[in-house]
Order: C-alpha cells, then sequence, then structure tokens
C-alpha cells in the first residue's frame, strides 16, 4: 500500500549509509553538551545509565540533573558525568524544582524522564515551553506529558521533540488499551506523530521510529534480552547523544535505536540473552560501531 511505501527497513545497508562519525578536528564543544533530567532515591541507576550511554554514544559533556538528596547515590556511579543537584522532596525533584530547570540547564540538547518517579508531580511543560533545543522526553516524564497533550501543539518552537514510549506509555499518551496499541501501532504512530509535530519511538520488538511528517522506519535489530529494566534508559542517552552529533534528527534517532539493538544482538552471540544488562550496551557500542564501519571499506 502506499503508506507501506512510507515506512522504511532499518537494516544493515541502510544503517551503513548513516554511521556516526568525528571530524578530526573536534574538540568537546562541538559534540555538544547533553543534559539528562532523571533519578530519584529508589532509582538513581536509571538516570545514570542514560548519562553513560550518552557519554558512550559521543556527547560531548553529559550532565546528570537529579534531586539533590541523591547526588552522593548517583555521582559514584559514573566518573565522566557532572551533576546538577536541584531541591528534592521525598526523594524525588521537588514540585518546586521543575520551574527552575530551564534556567539551571545549560545544554545543546536535553532528555527527561528515567527514573524520575511519580511520588511528587512532575512537571516537564516548563522545559517543553522554554528551552528550544532537542528534547527526548521519556519514561516518567510520558506520564506528565499525557496529563495535558495538548500544550503540545500550541508551543512554538523549532527544535525536536522526540517521545520514547513503550506500549504501556502509549496507552497512557493515547487513552487506549495496550492490546489495541499493539494492534495499530504503525497508523497510531503516524497519526500521533503528525497530531503533535513529534518524532515518536514506539518501543518493542521492532520498534518504529515516525516522523512529525508522518514518514516511518522500522528496525531491524534487537532481542528478547533488551526485556530488562534498564535498557530503554541506555535507548534514551543515545538518542540524546547522536541529536547533538546529527544534523537531521530522524537520522538521529533511527541510528540510535538500529545501534542499541544491534549491540543488543552482539551480546547475545557472546553469552545468553538473558544475561544481558543495560549497561553492556553502552560498554560495547563503541565494538559494535567499530565492526560496521570496516564493513563500509
Ligand atoms: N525484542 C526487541 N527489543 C525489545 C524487546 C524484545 N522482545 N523487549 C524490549 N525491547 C527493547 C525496547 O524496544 C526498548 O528499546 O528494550 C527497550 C525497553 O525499554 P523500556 O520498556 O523503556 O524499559 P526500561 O528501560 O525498563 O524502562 C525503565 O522507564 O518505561 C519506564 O516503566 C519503565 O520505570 C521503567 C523505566
Ligand atoms: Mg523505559
Amino acid at each position: 500500500s502506499a503508506k507501506a511505501d512510507r515506512r522504511i527497513w532499518l537494516d544493515e545497508q541502510k544503517a551503513l549509509r548513516h554511521l556516526p562519525h568525528r571530524d578530526p578536528d573536534a574538540h568537546k564543544g562541538q559534540s555538544g553538551r547533553a543534559a539528562i533530567i532523571g533519578g530519584s532515591m529508589n532509582m538513581s541507576g536509571a538516570v545514570m545509565m542514560a548519562a553513560e550511554a550518552c557519554v558512550r554514544a559521543g556527547a560531548g559533556r553529559t550532565t546528570a540533573v537529579i534531586p539533590d538528596d541523591t547526588l552522593s547515590a548517583a555521582a559514584p556511579q559514573l566518573k565522566e558525568a557532572m551533576y546538577l543537584p536541584l531541591p528534592s522532596e521525598s526523594g524525588e525533584f521537588a514540585r518546586s524544582a521543575w520551574g527552575k530547570v530551564p534556567e539551571a540547564v545549560h545544554a545543546d540538547g536535553v532528555a527527561v524522564g528515567p527514573g524520575l518517579g511519580r511520588n511528587v508531580t512532575n512537571d516537564i511543560f516548563p522545559l517543553i515551553n522554554q528551552l528550544d533545543i532537542p528534547i527526548v522526553i521519556d519514561a516518567d516524564a510520558l506520564l506528565d506529558l499525557a496529563s495535558d497533550l495538548e500544550q503540545l501543539k500550541i508551543i512554538s518552537r523549532t527544535s525536536p521533540v522526540i517521545l520514547t514510549p513503550h506500549p504501556g506509555e502509549m496507552a497512557v499518551l493515547t487513552g487506549l488499551s495496550i492490546e489495541e496499541v499493539q494492534a495499530g501501532r504503525f497508523s497510531l504512530s503516524a497519526k500521533f506523530a503528525k497530531t503533535y509535530g513529534v518524532y515518536l519511538v514506539l518501543k518493542g520488538r521492532e520498534t518504529i521510529i515516525t516522523g512529525p511528517d508522518g514518514r516511518q522506519w522500522v528496525n531491524s535489530t534487537g532481542n528478547a534480552g533488551l526485556a530488562k529494566g534498564g535498557t530503554g534508559d541506555v535507548l534514551t542517552g543515545m538518542i540524546l547523544a547522536f541529536l547533538l552529533q546529527y544534523e537531521d534528527p530522524a537520522e538521529a534517532v533511527f541510528m540510535a535505536v538500529y545501534l542499541h539493538g544491534l549491540t543488543a544482538d552482539y551480546l547475545a552471540e557472546r553469552a545468553d540473552q538473558i544475561s544481558i544488562n543495560a549497561s553492556d550496551i553502552s560498554h560495547e557500542l563503541g565494538t559494535v560501531i567499530c565492526q560496521l564501519k570496516q564493513k563500509c571499506n
């Protein structure tokens, strides 16, 4: 059908044309400043897994923006990151912290969501409204977004918004059941991305990436070893890092999804799927990109 023609299958042949690269004269300023907002007392690992993935995917500088009472738990998890602690309340960002975020964050791109928690009300709208830089919205931040989706239609920004729901989060965003989301994942993604003017990454086996113009890419990589906590957080960090390095946001997002899955496939060739850890993806990403680059020659 005409619609299916607009779908691009993301396989090796496609990926080889869009591999990340670095300018020989590069300095860290050019690779971009990333800020990842997330974490809570019980989930300090989520934001740090995203930060580690962001570093490994090539961001020039990565700052973890975290609730201040989680700093001592988060900081030892990653030496390469910087930290911006903001006021906390019962182990999560204080409600008042959200208004301070746009001014506090000095970055070229931002991700929000991993490990935020939902006991204290999150408010990501100041970020979307006041920071005109690429923004990745994931995990618990998607649930806050769902509370006032219409705002996405009225804000004026030139930088891309990328949403990365798993089917359960997509169900909350659309008000449908998970079964309904899965049954109509292509048309639903296209309608959603066009209506709200966003890039949508609907995760799961054969993840679908949809652009605000309705173009779709379908990922061929990844395996059930990814069905383990933290792998989505790693993807979020990778997407953010690539947004800072690619000119075309669509390319950044689909290459992050492809390489995330491909690294999981690489890992599953060496150890059983059940044993894949999210951080392993960050650790082996460089090896996998290197192998692909050898195929280009
Ligand atoms: N085959 C291929 N890929 C898979 C499969 C599968 N069977 N199962 C999962 N994946 C991939 C998804 O495509 C996605 O990239 O693994 C990743 C899982 O992402 P999430 O569902 O976001 O998982 P997680 O990292 O645990 O999320 C952490 O955020 O979404 C919230 O509720 C979640 O609090 C949790 C946190
Ligand atoms: Mg997730």
